[in-house]
């Protein structure tokens, strides 16, 4: 057979041409990874045009705006892959249903925050030194018992991340030096072990703080986490085991010696493909917020608290709840079609619906789908199923939504697994925090071992305020009123109103009233 020519591996020009017509300049901007660098576009200087601002700084260059980040990439990451358009969600390359179906929520996390699925004794090392890692110092009790017994478990659990952080000086750059995770990506064997040792805490302690939120609002003691039990059925028993000393369990115990709780099989593994679902996505909002944060380099713990702020909202984690609302809200599938016309008008919002990345679908909802109806098969299915049905399937024909990309997401679904399992509405988020606990320090790690060192994210603005303007005094002031223009007044109730008049009482004795 002839020699076979060399095959010519195809090159192209990977550049973009850009004139500024401006001034008439060519420039040519290289592309890499099918990205190109924003701070090139500083070199495209201008001189101020006839209807520019001196604000807008045109001489120094180009700035790239992008409100809400949606289209811009702050990291190279090789943690989680996600396609928009095929629905596509990996972890370090393995694809979310193959880990859904055979790997467990630790093996998950071990793959996330070091980068390949471990051996047997990895994992087992891995595993032990997360639930060793699970027990709070007694006095959390007393952090956790300054709360109303009303408080939401996100308020509880967002502080307590930092309240974590406070016995950890070792782990506080600001105490030890700014280099001390930095100093990991020179392969520092003492800073990997402390490094390892915050998120070995971190994991261990996220369902331990988790539980305790959850038996403040139930009025139950704090349970030890028990030894000899997987991650999440040390959950579910921090969660529900009634401790020998609990004011309820007493009687119960009084009548019978109260049996080692252990939780039931099929929901214990359905929360833990859960977690597994909700450990990372990528740059959602709350890993970006951990990230920033994370960039001004303080203590893991503080760089969670705020990723578990982030994640509180309604548009990210707290949608879950906020789907739950909307089910009860709407009461019957036969009100699904006034609530969608709603929706259409911009007076309501379909929670659990659309997605940043997400155009087609997104691959958790399937999964998601399917433990629903292992789950129901336990607990018995719940009546808001059929009026979630009925709306899932009416938006899904409807163009309004089909034209926007709107699709179920992952939050759709999981609030409804829940409240079948019993769990309460504004818990609902707390079950999406634990999880991803793990993609936060996954990020964070990541950032902290990146070669080129940590440089903190300090993005740009376009400043469309006011120009220079001189101070004036008082008399020569004009007054700007209106609503939002000026602090509101407040309606004063209880102690606050009688102190206000009290004020107002004293001062009415030829003082000049300040009012
Ligand atoms: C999560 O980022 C992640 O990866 C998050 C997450 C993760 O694992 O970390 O996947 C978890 O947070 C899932 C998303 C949960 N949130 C919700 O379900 C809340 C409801 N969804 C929306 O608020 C919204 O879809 C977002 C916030 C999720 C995405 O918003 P975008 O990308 O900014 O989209 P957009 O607001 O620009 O919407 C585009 C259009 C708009 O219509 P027009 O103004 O152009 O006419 O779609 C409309 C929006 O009004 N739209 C919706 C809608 N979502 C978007 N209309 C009705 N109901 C909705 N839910």
């Amino acid at each position: 057979m002839g020699q076979e020519t060399p095959k010519v591996k195809q090159t192209r020009n990977n550049s973009l041409a850009v004139i500024d017509n401006r001034t008439g300049k060519q420039y040519s901007v290289p592309i890499t990874h099918n990205s190109i660098p924003a701070t090139f576009f500083k070199s495209i200087r201008a001189p101020a045009g006839p209807d520019g601002r001196p604000e807008d700084e045109t001489e120094r260059g180009l700035r790239v705006a992008d409100r809400g980040f949606l289209n811009t990439a702050v990291i190279e990451s090789a943690i989680t892959y996600i396609d928009g358009e095929r629905g596509i969600l990996r972890y370090r390359g393995y694809p979310i249903e193959q880990l859904a179906e055979n790997s467990t929520f630790l093996e998950c996390a071990y793959l996330l925050i070091y980068g390949a699925l471990p051996t047997r004794s990895q994992l087992s090392h891995f595993e032990r030194e997360v639930l060793l890692h699970g027990i709070m110092h007694a006095d959390a009790t007393k952090f956790f018992g300054s709360f109303r017994y009303d408080a939401h478990p996100m308020a509880m659990l967002t502080s307590a991340f930092g309240y974590l952080g406070s016995y950890y000086e070792e782990a506080n750059p600001s105490l030890q030096g700014q280099t001390l995770f930095t100093k990991c990506a020179k392969g520092d064997p003492e800073a990997l072990q402390n490094m390892d040792k915050q998120i070995y805490r971190l994991i261990g302690k996220a369902t331990t703080l988790a539980a305790m939120a959850y038996r403040v609002r139930q009025g139950r003691e704090f349970v030890v986490p028990p030894t000899g039990m997987s991650y999440t059925e040390s959950f579910l028993y921090q969660l529900d085991h009634l401790s020998p000393t609990d004011s309820f369990s007493a009687s119960v115990s009084a009548s019978s010696s109260p049996s080692p709780y252990k939780p039931h099989p099929v929901l214990a593994r359905a929360l833990d493909v859960l977690f597994i679902l909700h450990a990372d996505h990528e740059m959602n909002a709350s890993s970006t917020t951990v990230l920033q944060t994370g960039s001004s380099l303080p203590d893991p713990y503080s760089a969670v608290a705020a990723g578990c702020a982030s994640l509180y909202g309604p548009l990210h984690g707290g949608a879950n709840e906020a789907v739950i609302r909307m089910l009860v809200a709407i009461g019957s599938p036969d009100n699904v079609p006034g609530f969608l016309a709603a929706v259409k008008r911009r007076e309501k919002v379909l929670s659990g619906f659309g997605h940043r990345v997400y155009k087609t679908s997104d691959p958790r909802s399937f999964i998601i789908r399917k433990i629903a109806n292992d789950v129901f098969a336990v607990t018995g299915p719940d009546p808001l199923l059929d009026t979630a049905m009925a709306l899932h399937d009416a938006a899904l024909k409807d163009d309004y939504f089909v034209s926007r990309k709107l699709a179920p997401n992952v939050d759709f679904w999981s609030g409804l697994i829940y409240r079948a399992m019993g769990f309460p509405m504004d818990f609902f988020p707390v079950l999406f925090v634990v999880p991803r606990v793990v993609g936060w320090v996954a990020h964070w790690r990541q950032m902290m071992l990146s070669p080129e060192g940590v440089k903190i994210w300090r993005p740009r603005q376009i400043y469309v305020g006011p120009s220079e303007r001189s101070y004036v005094s008082f008399d020569e002031r004009e007054a700007v009123q209106g609503p939002g223009k000026e602090p509101s007044a407040v309606v004063h109730s209880g102690m606050a109103k009688r102190r206000r008049l009290a004020e107002v009482g004293s001062l009415a004795t030829g003082v000049k009233s300040k009012l």
